[in-house]
């Protein structure tokens, strides 16, 4: 949970990220901006500082297109973009799914299929589509820094030393611990269901992210406590 004012004062500092590394977005403003504190903070800036992102969304169609803005050192915690598939409401949850409800806290289904859909992820790759199923194929990403550097894990051999290591507390709930390296005018494709985190360099990090449409409350997050959605409160007022 954030507070009103200090999800502006996070906007207002990625907006000047952002003017800063010279990416154009002509009418630009502060608070296009969409700050994520992964249902972490207390409502104060100062832990989304250390785990948070801010998102500028280009395009969300079929295709889609963000500037993903890291504050300097701030954490992307560890998540996975699977399939899904939409079931009418009342339906049972299939031999060989799992009931997405039980990997993503307080979900509350999509705006285009409603609460009451069932939706179920795959336990394996290739596993058949029930007839009146609908698929939503799991999101495939590609990253490409625009500024900054930042360490990103994968799967894959375990770095011994990466360059910006992921914050302790968050370690339990990491799998993937691979490092890819993030620099200015390098890009990484990430494949649908891949664990992927991210840790900022000192200087914060803007990346350019392609992908196929991008549905946030579907993110399943290795940690179960984190809420994909900001929740924005207003300061009690003292009297
Ligand atoms: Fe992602």
């Amino acid at each position: 949970m954030l507070y009103r004012d200090s999800v502006s004062k996070a906007q207002k500092l990625y907006y000047d990220m952002i003017l800063e590394s010279g990416f154009p977005i002509k009418g630009l403003k502060p608070e296009d901006l969409e700050v994520v504190d992964f249902g972490l903070s207390q409502g104060e800036l100062d832990y989304f500082k250390r785990v948070g992102l801010g998102i500028y969304v280009l395009v969300n169609e079929a295709e889609c297109g963000k500037i993903l803005c890291f504050l300097p050192n701030q954490y992307m915690p560890e998540h996975r973009h699977q399939s899904v598939v939409v079931m009418p409401k009342g339906s049972k949850i299939m031999k060989g799914y799992i009931d997405l409800k039980k990997l993503v806290k307080d979900f509350k289904g999509l705006k285009e299929f409603g609460e009451e859909a069932v939706y179920m992820v795959p336990e394996k790759e290739n596993t058949p589509i029930p007839k009146k199923g609908i698929l939503i194929p799991g999101k495939q990403e590609y990253f490409h820094t625009i500024k900054g550097t930042g360490s990103m894990f994968v799967p894959g051999k375990p770095t011994d030393k990466p360059t910006y290591p992921i914050p302790e507390e968050h370690c339990p709930h990491t799998t993937a611990l691979h490092e890819v390296f993030l620099e200015p005018g390098v890009g990484f494709h990430l494949a649908a269901n891949t664990p992927h985190s991210v840790v900022a360099g000192p200087e914060g990090l803007i990346v350019i992210e392609f992908s196929l449409k991008s549905r946030d409350p579907l993110d399943i997050f290795t940690n179960p406590k984190i809420d994909r959605i900001t929740h924005i409160k207003e300061r009690s007022k003292m009297t």
